[in-house]
Formats: structure tokens, C-alpha cells, sequence
């Protein structure tokens, strides 16, 4: 008998929708790659903070991005993220460079670098990618998509639970934050957050993570047979 397929899986959703989670855990129960291609636009973000390009200077962010080395590399329930041979897992995720990484990916040019590169990595398949665009732009032949919404004070009340803040203030900043990302995702004009129209569309307020992880992997084996 032939070895099963190795497809590749896009899962694309606004943040608080469960992806990185989800992804990750699907990709272990494959045995696939897990990669979190928002953790390539926060490392570019990160080196613009840190060598001061303006994050509305597409060409220079371009050119930044051009001589940047990122790997991801598998590790627990996520990626370990190495920015030119640096672990910089735990400070991507800070506040500066959330809000730094949500406006350097509005340029295309930015986009066109690093969606070359999730391209490369994705290749061979046997990979679930999650980001934003990646069943839209960056494998539009993908075999399966999948797009996870929930709603938006669930999704800020799951981004407040990760911080481990719970303040009233820190709950208020997180709203607002995970509001305008959202706004910035959904209305840039380069690949902005949108259901793929062949992606199934699902819906992770009221649903635990097992069973969304089920949900897709149904939809992951009637692919491998297809
Ligand atoms: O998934 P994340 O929160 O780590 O993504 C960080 C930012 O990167 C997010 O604001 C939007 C951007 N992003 C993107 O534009 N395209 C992707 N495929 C992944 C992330």
C-alpha cells in the first residue's frame, strides 16, 4: 500500500480564534509540520523595532526582511522562532511587536518575502500552516481549508486569559487591541483577512478545542481518500 498524502492545510482566522492551538494540535496528530506564518511577520517586525525602520517604509522593510534568516522550528504547542539564529519565541509575542507585526504586513512588498519563503517551507506538504491568508495567497491549491471565526469578546476574553493579567485595565487594552488588529487584518488592501470561498468556515466560540481538531481532521481524511 502507498503511503497516505501529504497535504497541505491552511488555516486562516482573526486572532482569539483558536488557530495556533488548533494547528498545533492537528499537526501532531498527523504528524505534520506545524508553521505559524504570523510569527515570520513578528520577527520582521521585531528587527525593525530594533534597528529603528519606520513600519510604514515598505522598501526598507522589504530590504530588511530580504537579509533576515527565520526558521521555525517545532517545539511543544508551537514553534520555536529563531530571528537570524536569536530565539526570540518570548518577545514576539510582547505587545510592541503585536502591534509592530499587524502594520508591517500591510505592505505587499513585505508580504511578497515572506510569502516566498512560507511557500518553500510548505512545498513538500505535510504541513499545517495558520495565519491569515495562507488559503487565499499563499497556497491557493491547497487540499483543505479551513477558516475559524468566533466572536469578538470571546476572542479577547481568550487572548486576556493567555496574558494572565487580569485587571480591569488589561482586560480594556486587550478589547481594544485585538478590535484594531482585526480592523487593520480585515481592511488592508494586500491579502486582507478573508475566508477562502472554497474553506470551511467554522465557528469556535461555543466549541472546545478537541472538538474542532475532530472537525478538521474528518475533513482532513475524506481529502486524503478524494
Ligand atoms: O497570527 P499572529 O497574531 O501571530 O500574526 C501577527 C500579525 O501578522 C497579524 O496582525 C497579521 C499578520 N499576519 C499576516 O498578515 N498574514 C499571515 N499569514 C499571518 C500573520
Amino acid at each position: 500500500m502507498s503511503a497516505p498524502r501529504k497535504l497541505v492545510i491552511a488555516i486562516d482566522g482573526p486572532a482569539g480564534s483558536g488557530k495556533s492551538t488548533i494547528a498545533a494540535q492537528l499537526a501532531k496528530r498527523l504528524g505534520y509540520i506545524n508553521l505559524e506564518s504570523g510569527a515570520m511577520y513578528r520577527a520582521v517586525a521585531l528587527k525593525a523595532l530594533e534597528q529603528k525602520v519606520p513600519l510604514d517604509d515598505a522598501g526598507a522593510l522589504r530590504a530588511l526582511a530580504d537579509v533576515t534568516v527565520i526558521q521555525l522550528e517545532p517545539h511543544g504547542e508551537g514553534n520555536r522562532v529563531l530571528l537570524d539564529g536569536r530565539d526570540v519565541s518570548q518577545r514576539i509575542r510582547q505587545a510592541d511587536v503585536t502591534a509592530a507585526a499587524s502594520r508591517i504586513s500591510m505592505h505587499p512588498p513585505v508580504r511578497r518575502v515572506l510569502v516566498a519563503r512560507q511557500r518553500e517551507l510548505g512545498a513538500n506538504g505535510g504541513v499545517v500552516m495558520e495565519g491569515r491568508d495562507i488559503g487565499t495567497a499563499v497556497f491557493p491549491n491547497a487540499e483543505v481549508k479551513i477558516f475559524l471565526d468566533a466572536n469578538p469578546f470571546v476572542r479577547a476574553e481568550r487572548r486576556v486569559l493567555q496574558s494572565g493579567v487580569h485587571s480591569l485595565e488589561e482586560t480594556q487594552r486587550i478589547l481594544a487591541e485585538v478590535a484594531a488588529r482585526d480592523e487593520r487584518d480585515r481592511t488592508r488592501s494586500a491579502s486582507p483577512l478573508v475566508a477562502a470561498s472554497d474553506a470551511a468556515i467554522l465557528d469556535t466560540t461555543h466549541k472546545t478545542i478537541a472538538e474542532v481538531v475532530g472537525e478538521i481532521e474528518a475533513i482532513v481524511k475524506k481529502a486524503v481518500r478524494s
